[in-house]
């Protein structure tokens, strides 16, 4: 059953990070200022549910591992152990890009159709570069966690 939840929590993973890479090579690629828009405003939006679907998975997914592999409990009783410092660190920035997603997503459908101000794009555009960097840093953790397991 755990072996279920696992491959759900690394497709989950590859799909949320996947999205992210995509989005990302899209903005840095896709040259042309008016395809851009049209891409964004016809993608953005399934993109938004597609991505929140995932995160979710993930968070399902990873905290039934989280217990069932009693991390908790080596975190309350070995707080020092390589463990428990990766899993502390994983939980921060899964927290940090949940948060940033919620911005986000809060930006991108306030202004779905109208133009945003500058500190709006300022905002939205740093989120997103954040959330694709720290996505970077939590597979490596990911794989950290794996080893102690
Ligand atoms: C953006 C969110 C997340 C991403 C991208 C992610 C990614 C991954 C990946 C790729 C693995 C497989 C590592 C491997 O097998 O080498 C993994 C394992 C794991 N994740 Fe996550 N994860 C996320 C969120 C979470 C959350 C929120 C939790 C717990 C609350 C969690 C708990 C775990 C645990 C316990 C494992 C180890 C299971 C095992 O390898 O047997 N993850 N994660």
């Amino acid at each position: 059953m755990i072996k279920i939840v696992l491959y759900i929590h690394i497709l989950s993973a590859t799909a949320w990070v996947g999205g992210s890479l995509l989005l990302f090579a899209l903005g840095i690629l896709l040259r042309d200022k008016c395809a851009q828009k049209s891409v964004y405003t016809h993608l953005g939006p399934i993109y938004g549910y597609f991505e929140t679907f995932w995160l979710i998975l993930l968070w399902i997914t990873g905290l039934t591992m989280f217990f069932h592999f009693g991390i908790d409990k080596a975190m309350s009783h070995a707080p020092g152990s390589e463990l428990a410092s990766l899993m502390h660190l994983k939980l921060i920035t899964v927290g940090i890009i949940t948060l940033l997603t919620a911005i986000h997503m809060y930006i991108a459908f306030k202004t779905h159709t109208v133009e945003r101000t500058p500190l709006q794009n300022l905002v939205s555009r740093g989120s997103s570069m954040l959330i694709f960097l720290l996505n970077l840093v939590i597979v490596w953790y990911a794989i950290g966690i794996r080893d102690q397991l």
